[in-house]
């Protein structure tokens, strides 16, 4: 068995952002020895690699230092650096046998090219889940999407499994929507709760009271969700089919910059996909 198909193999993180920060502390966590965490070379970039090369008891590279004597490769930086990363750190390494994995959702295996045709096996490997600054989240029971070279998908099969995740196919021409479908689990979901706060504002609320307010109904809905389905999670007044309150709310919302048309959205969304009362005369009422 090659060193990185090792039940364990050693790692280096290529971007100590949100993700890699998460993932090499999870890896060590889970018993993976982290050799190295590569960073690009400003002052600010090498901060965060020592950092975090600090927590998990490796050495700190940059592009140019690095020194790639890992099995597993992960690369966490930004989707649109995946590739020049890969090929500025090609000529640092025999890549025979090395196992090298980006995290785009939205990207193929294909942005490893470079690295795969000098003998490396790649996969695309992407955790469903949302990554900050300030917040590990646990990998239990996480889904991660994955793509690329079988023996590299098996690899990332018992890896992903030692992390407490759980890995299914995505296949490459499904991926911009596999990828779209995870931006409205939560960068859009957020960007539903900012409207929310401006909503409240206009119902006289500060930003903090809204949030300390919504929480516990966001939260139920969500367990509903889980529990009885999104047709058993529906209440309000389109389920209800109440027209005029929903007139109503569109008058008010004007005065709240572009929540009438997140608002109108997801109403349509609620008519297109839930059972409703009166439908026609909702239809009506959300006409433009
Ligand atoms: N965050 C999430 O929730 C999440 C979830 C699933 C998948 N992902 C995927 O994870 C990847 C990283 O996303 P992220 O959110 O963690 O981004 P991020 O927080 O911006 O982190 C990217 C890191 O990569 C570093 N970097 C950029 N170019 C580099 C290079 N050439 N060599 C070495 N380091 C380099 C950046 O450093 P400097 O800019 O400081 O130099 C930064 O530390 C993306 O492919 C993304 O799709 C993210």
């Amino acid at each position: 068995m090659l060193p990185a198909m090792a039940a364990k193999p050693t790692v280096a993180i290529v971007g100590p952002g949100r993700l890699g920060t998460a993932l090499a502390v999870e890896l060590k966590r889970a018993g993976y020895r982290v050799r190295e965490i590569v960073s690009r070379s400003s002052g600010a970039s090498r901060r965060k690699a020592r950092e975090l090369a600090g927590v998990t008891r490796a050495r700190a590279a940059t592009s140019e230092t690095a020194r790639l004597d890992a099995g597993l490769i992960w690369f966490c930086v930004p989707d649109r650096e995946i590739s020049s990363a890969a090929r500025e750190l090609a000529p640092r390494t025999a890549w025979k046998g090395k196992l090298v994995f980006h995290s785009s959702g939205a990207l193929a295996s294909e942005e490893l090219n470079v690295l795969r045709r000098r003998g490396a096996t790649v996969a695309a490997v992407h955790p469903l889940m949302t990554f900050v600054r300030g917040a590990i989240p646990s990998l239990e029971g996480v889904p991660f999407g994955v793509e690329g070279d079988a023996s590299a998908v098996r690899a990332a099969r018992g890896i992903v499994r030692s992390l407490g995740g759980q890995l299914f196919a995505v296949p490459k021409n499904r991926k911009a929507a596999y990828h779209a479908w995870g931006t409205f689990t939560s960068p859009l979901l957020v960007a539903m709760l900012v409207t929310m706060e401006q909503v409240a504002r206009a119902a006289g609320l500060s930003k903090a009271a809204s949030r300390q307010y919504m929480l516990p109904i966001v939260r139920q809905t969500l367990a509903n969700y889980a529990r009885l389905g999104p047709v058993g999670a529906f209440s309000g007044p389109i389920v209800r089919g109440d027209a005029a309150i929903v007139r109503k709310h569109l008058r008010v919302l004007q005065k709240v910059p572009g929540s009438r048309e997140v608002y109108v959205a997801l109403a349509r969304a609620a008519l297109r996909h839930l059972p409703v009362r009166n439908r026609r005369e909702l239809e009506r009422a959300l006409r433009p």
